[in-house]
């Protein structure tokens, strides 16, 4: 059976929760292309590939030594849930070097990813209704890692200074607008 009626006929079949309807928006369609780029590229299709920002490069060579040498000392075991204490307290000693902002290990999570971050971090602060300001042009994952909270996402010119004061037409239910950085802001 052709592979896209049979994904056709498992989505009726399915019943999926509200949840998954609310992290399929632009976002998504844009994997879709990222996809699809992939499998033309792989079919000989001289392809540059502008969609969602895995980078060109491959891992450098000292990380991929790291990563093998711990897993020869056997470090394959559950760590503390918000990351290795160790690994976060060199992230809060080169976040405090590099901002001048006291950080400790207490203030550092670990995550597997911007995404994964900015998702967990939605789950935590926002609540259905709640509005989050985001400077344009954003991410294409935003709207639906802000979505899964049942959050709105409130687009900003990307000229907005980075701490937006809150608006009296943002403000909903007497919370202030939470806000996040934009595509100008990569993630560290
Ligand atoms: C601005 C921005 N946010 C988030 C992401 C996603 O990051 P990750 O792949 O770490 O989830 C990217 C990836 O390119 C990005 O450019």
């Amino acid at each position: 059976m052709d592979e896209g009626v049979r994904a056709a006929l498992y989505r009726r079949a399915m019943k999926f929760s509200r949840l998954t309807e609310r992290i399929a928006g632009e976002g998504a369609r844009a994997w879709a292309v990222h996809f699809e780029a992939m499998r033309r590229r792989r079919a000989g299709e001289d392809i540059i590939v502008l969609s969602v920002g895995d980078p060109d490069f491959d891992t450098p060579p000292a990380i991929v030594a790291a990563a093998k040498t711990s897993l020869d000392r056997g470090r394959t075991h559950y760590t503390e849930i918000v990351g290795d204490l160790a690994l976060r307290t060199a992230i809060a000693r080169r976040r405090q070097a590099h901002t001048g902002q006291r950080t400790g290990p207490e203030n550092v999570v670990v995550a597997a990813g911007a995404q994964c971050a900015l998702f967990a971090t939605a789950l935590c602060l926002l609540d259905f209704g709640d509005e989050l300001i985001v400077p344009e042009p954003m991410y294409l994952t935003y709207e639906a890692v802000a979505g899964a909270s049942g959050a709105t996402i409130c687009p900003r010119a990307s000229q907005a200074p980075r701490r937006v004061q809150a608006e009296g037409r943002g403000r909903r239910h007497g919370r202030e607008p939470a806000y996040t950085r934009g595509a100008d802001q990569q993630p560290a």
